[in-house]
């Protein structure tokens, strides 16, 4: 699959593809699925956010499952839930390749994918196709949802709320993405007049459709604490149901390893362990400034029942990973939980939710 032999000898991207793809055939047989299952299951830490319920707070990161392609296949994985996208409006090539590189001596991973993807109608198509064959989850679904690369900031929340509008039947929360660095002008939309207009614009739909799901927002690490307040605030007022924390970081340092130091010169996002301290210092803050009332999804160098523990009881009702997947295989997510289990445990809280934020009283 996509353990780390593989991904010592080919293209980071063909890596990824080809995982994906063994993934997507493995999903559509229940001997496949119950085959991963058999690997890589985790045991069970419920908790409940949003008015929904997660076997275990651990589901994938966007960006992985970009198309949504082998959903079925993650809880055999282990994961409790998982964000397929980014979804763009329209389809999109993403930027020329290569794009997507490895530090390995960093557990890093640097990405300038930008939002390939087939576009929210043909992304419907396919999920209304894996639904008509019994191919949906029992597990909470969110969709990542991305501008396209040809629609301005002045109308991205008609292109946010179109999409939103089309998938809303196909996802149970959704994730507004304006933090990923790798389309030109995204980021500004995280100021106040555009976030509260891509906010406003996606209430409307969501307003229309009648029935309540979660509207999340994703933020980028490389904003100043002050400028996170000020959208956390704006989101708020917009009825924001949560926060995402964090996207990949365009920040550097320089690495000791020469190969690391060539990844880390590529322009784009950087995600893996180089990246946990600044998210775990976003989910603190958001969480100390929301008095603990908005749930937080913490994801950012997550690799290890320590990294998982510090982001919740940092604060985050939720956790995600991506490139702890790259680096470690699909065992890492088991592992996280049965350590997760056991600190519950250890530190005498009755259940994972109790331990939600616990650094801070
Ligand atoms: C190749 C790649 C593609 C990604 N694509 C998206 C995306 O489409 N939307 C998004 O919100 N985040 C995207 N991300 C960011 C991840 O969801 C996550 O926030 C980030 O990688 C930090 O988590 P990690 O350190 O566990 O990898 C992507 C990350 C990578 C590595």
């Amino acid at each position: 699959m996509f353990g780390r032999p593989m991904l010592g000898l080919i293209d980071s991207e063909r890596a990824h593809g080809l995982g994906l793809s063994s993934l997507a055939k493995l999903e559509r047989s229940s001997i496949g699925r119950n085959f991963l299952r058999t690997l890589y299951q985790a045991p069970e830490l419920p908790i409940n956010v949003f008015g929904l319920s997660f076997n275990h707070p651990l589901g994938i990161a966007a960006g992985f499952d970009k198309k949504a392609q082998a959903l079925s296949a993650w809880p055999s994985l282990g994961f409790s839930w998982m964000e397929y996208g980014g979804i763009t409006r329209f389809p999109q090539e993403g930027n020329p390749k290569p794009r997507m590189f490895r530090a390995n001596k960093e557990n890093a991973l640097i990405n300038r994918m930008g939002f390939n993807n087939p576009g929210a109608l043909a992304v419907r198509d396919n999920l209304i196709d894996r639904k008509s064959v019994g191919l949906w989850p029992d597990n909470p679904v969110a969709a990542n949802i991305g501008r396209s690369k040809k629609v301005s900031n002045e109308d991205a929340p008609g292109d946010y709320s179109s999409t939103l509008d089309i998938l809303w039947d196909y996802s149970d929360l959704f994730v507004l993405n304006v933090s990923s660095p790798n389309t030109p002008g995204l980021r500004e939309l995280q100021e106040a007049d555009h976030l509260r207009s891509v906010l406003n614009s996606c209430n409307g739909i969501r307003d229309k459709k009648g029935n309540h799901k979660p509207i999340l927002l994703k933020f980028s690490p490389d904003m100043s604490d002050d400028d996170l307040i000020s959208s956390a605030e704006v989101a708020i007022n917009s009825k924001v149901d949560g926060f995402v924390a964090t996207n990949t970081t365009i920040s550097r340092y320089v690495p000791k390893n020469s190969q690391s130091r060539s990844a880390f010169a590529q322009s784009g996002g950087l995600s893996g362990r180089p990246l946990r301290k600044r998210s775990l210092e976003v989910v603190n803050l958001l969480y100390d400034y929301t008095d603990s009332k908005v749930p937080i999804i913490g994801v950012g160098g997550i690799d290890s029942v320590e990294s998982a523990w510090d982001m919740i009881i940092s604060g985050a009702s939720l956790i995600q990973l991506y490139s702890a997947l790259v680096f470690n295989g699909p065992s890492v997510v088991s592992k996280i939980i049965k350590g997760l289990k056991i600190k519950v445990r250890e530190n005498n809280f009755s259940n994972i939710s109790e331990a939600v934020g616990s650094k801070h009283t």
